[in-house]
């Protein structure tokens, strides 16, 4: 097996631990939630059914979270850092103003096409762009509403950083999988748990924001922008 492969594995295997709530009484909270769209239905099936990690999907529960975030902020531009199959990024996109737009990034060419066809009847409101987000973010010179990072583990302080002058005053951002599975309490965390760890706490550190760390699905860290 390839040390690529290895490392998809062991992520894979990191992501299936991921449930905080037990399965009844998440499957109880997603009972008495808005039902995903028959779009999102259909994205959620055809990746688990075919594309690697699936898990890595939003999926119902926090994908009506973020929606709902979303329409409280009515953000007029959005960035997304993770794609992948482009989820997340429908849910964030239903909240956005009038004339509003999401920019959203993805390293991973494979599922350009598959993504793009998803976006199909949003694509005048979602700029989808492929590379690497750490090259990419500080071309934009947009000032977002509302971010979400979700991409890898071991840049999302590098993210922090390449976002926040970008974010506007009293704009929001939102960073996911910040309790790793439980994993952040680990006496001798990896790497990728030692990257969250340390993220959540320079969060918790900067006097230029205000957080809350909400303890769904896997863990989401909501941060707003103060005004100084
Ligand atoms: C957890 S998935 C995103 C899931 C998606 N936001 C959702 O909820 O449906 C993480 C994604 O980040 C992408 N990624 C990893 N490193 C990246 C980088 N440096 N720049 C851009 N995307 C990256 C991966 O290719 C993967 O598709």
């Amino acid at each position: 097996m390839s040390i690529k492969l290895l490392h998809l594995c062991d992520w894979h295997e990191q992501l299936l631990q991921m449930e905080i709530l037990n399965e009844a009484l998440q499957r109880y909270a997603e009972k008495h939630t808005t039902p995903e769209s028959d779009l999102l239905k259909k994205i959620n099936r055809d990746t688990h059914a075919n594309v690697l990690m699936p898990r890595m999907l939003s999926g119902h529960l926090q994908g009506r979270v973020l929606s709902m975030i979303s329409q409280m902020i009515r953000p007029k531009v959005v960035l997304e850092i993770g794609t992948y199959t482009g989820y997340s990024a429908l849910c964030l996109a239903e909240g956005l103003a009038e004339n509003g737009k999401l920019i959203t990034i993805d390293i991973n060419e494979e599922l350009e096409e598959k993504v793009k066809d998803c976006f199909n009847s949003y694509c005048d409101k979602i700029d989808y762009r492929i590379g690497n987000a750490l090259d990419i973010v500080p071309t934009l010179n947009e000032t977002f509403d509302l971010v979400f990072i979700d991409a890898d583990k071991s840049n999302y302080a590098n993210y922090f950083d390449l976002v926040i002058d970008k974010v506007r005053e009293g704009g929001f951002i939102l960073a996911d999988n910040v309790l790793w599975s439980g994993k952040v309490l680990d006496a001798r965390p990896d790497t990728d748990t030692r990257a969250i760890i340390s993220f959540n706490q320079k969060i918790h550190d900067d006097n230029r924001v205000e957080n809350v760390l909400l303890p769904i699905r896997d863990g989401i860290m909501m941060i707003r922008k103060l005004s100084l």
